[in-house]
């Protein structure tokens, strides 16, 4: 466990990039989500992300560098299919898994052969990376298997006293991780859905195999670490369902509903204690953006349960109901 310390909010990129080179946990606002960066190049480093969010070790860290001609500080190989997923999707919410480069250290990869590296859109984020000159690794800024944060104060609501520091970007415009896929097998391998949809990636490349771990097969073999069932998880206990119509509020207990594609009007009478309606048009972006945060507002409402409406099963809806499934999860 961490000894407490202060942690400082960071007022300018340089601020941030000489603690990153100096060895310093700092939070960085993603388009995604805000990350727990680290210099990828210093083990100690690297351990300390680890130790603060209680990380197990065998969950990977994401590598995150400011421009497609620093791969080559991470990667061993940059194939042609990286290349052209690179010239559609970076900057932008799209890890890909290549061959590691020796120097990275295996904390970072978990041991493994590949490596998953992007390159974030934030242009505060890609200033910070370009002034430290060097690879970040950062996961999600939260508390093992907790809620992503969106914000800076989600970042301090759960790692402030652990961290060295946090630079506020506002809050995120995308608001679910990165798609991870996998250039280590032949066809490539969707290991988690994410801000970029697998039909924009096979508009791209071609046919994409989905190797998304199936949470109720955890004792197997996982095709894709750190793919745990239970994660992004609120304190409240949180179900699932197909339609409002299925959305009950249960007997006796405070029920809140986390929803979207409707007005308040339609659920007012129905006895919810509290309801978060994510976007009333259903515009799977907004609510993507949207979603963690209102996980949060409903988990702070002394809720004794939330149902959740489930989304559209492609597009973004992947990512959506997959990280719905996690936080529902036991
Ligand atoms: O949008 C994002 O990806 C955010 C921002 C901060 O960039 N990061 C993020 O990191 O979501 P994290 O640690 O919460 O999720 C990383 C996941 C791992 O749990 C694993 O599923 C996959 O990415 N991953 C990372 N490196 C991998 C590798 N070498 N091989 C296979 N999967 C990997
Ligand atoms: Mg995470």
């Amino acid at each position: 466990m961490n000894t407490p310390k202060s942690t400082k909010i960071c007022r300018t990129p340089a601020e941030a990039a000489a603690l990153l080179r100096d060895g310093a946990l700092v939070a960085l606002p993603t388009e995604t989500v805000y990350g727990l960066g680290a210099d990828a190049t210093n083990p100690v480093s690297v351990a300390g992300i680890f130790e603060s969010k209680q990380r197990p070790a065998f969950d990977p860290l994401i590598v995150h560098v400011a421009d497609v001609s620093q791969v080559g500080q991470v990667v061993a190989e940059f194939p042609p299919t990286a290349r052209q997923l690179a010239d559609a999707f970076w900057p932008g919410p799209l890890t890909l898994v290549l061959p590691k480069r020796p120097e990275i250290s295996d904390l970072v990869t978990a041991g493994l052969p590949g490596v998953g590296i992007r390159v974030p859109r934030h242009p505060l984020t890609r200033e910070i990376l370009q002034l430290a000159a060097r690879p970040v690794a950062a996961p999600s800024a939260n508390p093992f298997s907790g809620i992503s944060p969106t914000t800076a104060q989600h970042v301090l609501d759960g790692l402030g006293g652990r961290i060295d520091a946090v630079i506020d970007g506002g809050p995120c415009q995308v608001g679910v991780e990165s798609t991870v896929l996998s250039l280590m097998t032949s066809v490539p391998t969707l290991l988690r859905p994410g801000g970029i949809t697998r039909e924009a990636i096979e508009g791209v490349i071609g046919r994409v195999d989905v190797a998304v771990a199936d949470p109720q097969q955890e004792d197997q073999a996982q095709p894709a670490p750190g793919m745990l069932s239970r994660h992004y998880a609120p304190r409240t206990p949180l179900s699932v369902v197909d339609s409002l119509n299925d959305a009950i509020p249960i007997v006796g207990k405070r029920t809140g509903l986390l929803t979207y594609g409707h007005s308040a009007a339609k659920i007012v009478a129905d006895g919810f204690a509290e309801v978060e309606i994510l976007c009333e048009q259903a515009d799977l972006k907004m609510c993507a953006a949207r979603l963690f945060a209102g996980l949060r507002r409903l988990d702070a409402a002394g809720l004794d349960a939330i149902i959740a409406i489930r989304f559209p099963g492609q597009g973004l809806g992947l990512a959506l109901n997959d990280r719905l499934q996690r936080a529902a999860s036991k």
